[in-house]
């Protein structure tokens, strides 16, 4: 169903791996909605070549690689897509994460702090890099929206997450401070979505994946949020009618970040 929300934007789509990627299925409502689309990955994701499928579907998108962690690649990302859409961006989706530590096994204690660094870099600061690019180029329009993802680890301890607890506090941060710069300048809105679990590569990756998706299954009085739904919550944080929202991370969890516990827990205890 579209409600032509977002006839006439402009959005780049960051991190589109395959299609159970929550940015490929954000990329399929906002072409839905009327939107034209930049997609991008890292080159290494390229190559695999699943996002040539999402191109075709998104009207031929354009899809332009950069290591979003390198800033001549950002560059020439925001150049080419504005030379693209022959004007300004209206909307951003960052959608990346990836942990050094946790794809090695490492645990947090025993952190590898070299490691460590690249995955804050990845994860979290390359928000600042993109919002920083698009400052520099002043390639955003009035009122455009940036949306990242996040998870409420960076509030809440869940062992597993490892060092991207650290990584998704610092999304949230960057997402504050740059907020406030741009908001000033020129009324661009930076949110971040905090997305209940959602079996996608980047998820699958955290030991006891499954464990954590039923937990919250359990602990969210309208269950988890699926990858369509965050699509779903992406067009409206790209849309006009959220034009006065910024500087927050909003739960999109079916209720789970304000649950103390649920009968259903409460049963499993008891047994
Ligand atoms: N899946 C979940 O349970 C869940 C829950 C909350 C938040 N999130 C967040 O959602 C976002 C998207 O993840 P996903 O679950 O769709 O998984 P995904 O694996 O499909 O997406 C992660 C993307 O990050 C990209 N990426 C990694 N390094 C990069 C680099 N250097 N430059 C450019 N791109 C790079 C990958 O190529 C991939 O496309 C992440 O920020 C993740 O932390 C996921």
């Amino acid at each position: 169903m579209s409600n032509r929300l977002l006839e006439g934007k402009k959005g780049i789509i960051f991190g589109a791996l395959d299609e159970k990627s929550i940015a490929w299925k954000t990329a399929t409502r906002c072409f839905e909605e009327g939107a034209q689309l930049v997609l991008t990955n890292a080159p290494v994701a390229l190559r695999m070549g699943e996002i040539n499928k999402l191109a075709a579907a998104c009207g031929n998108a354009p899809v332009i690689g950069a290591d979003v962690t390198n800033m001549d690649d950002l560059k020439n990302l925001f150049e080419k897509s504005l030379e693209h859409f022959g004007g300004k961006i209206d909307f951003i989706l960052h959608s990346i994460g990836m942990s050094l530590n946790v794809r090695k096994g490492k645990h947090y204690t025993e952190m590898n702090y070299e490691w460590n660094q690249k995955t804050l870099d990845i994860s979290a600061m390359s928000l600042h890099k993109v919002l920083r690019t698009a400052w520099d180029l002043d390639a955003l329009n009035e009122s455009a929206s940036v949306v990242a993802l996040s998870y409420i680890a960076a509030q809440r301890v869940f062992p597993d997450y490892n060092e991207m607890a650290d990584a998704k506090a610092l999304l949230e941060s960057v997402t504050r401070m740059f907020g406030y710069y741009y908001g000033v300048k020129k009324k661009v809105r930076v949110n971040t979505v905090s997305q209940s679990p959602t079996r996608t590569t980047a998820g699958s990756g955290v030991k006891g994946f499954d464990g954590f998706v039923n937990y919250a299954e359990k602990m969210s009085p309208l269950g988890n949020a699926s990858g369509e739904d965050c699509a779903n919550f992406c067009v409206v944080m790209f849309s006009d009618l959220t034009k006065m929202v910024t500087m927050q991370n909003i739960f999109h969890d079916g209720g789970f970040s304000f649950t103390g516990v649920t009968q259903e827990v409460m049963e499993q205890m008891e047994k």
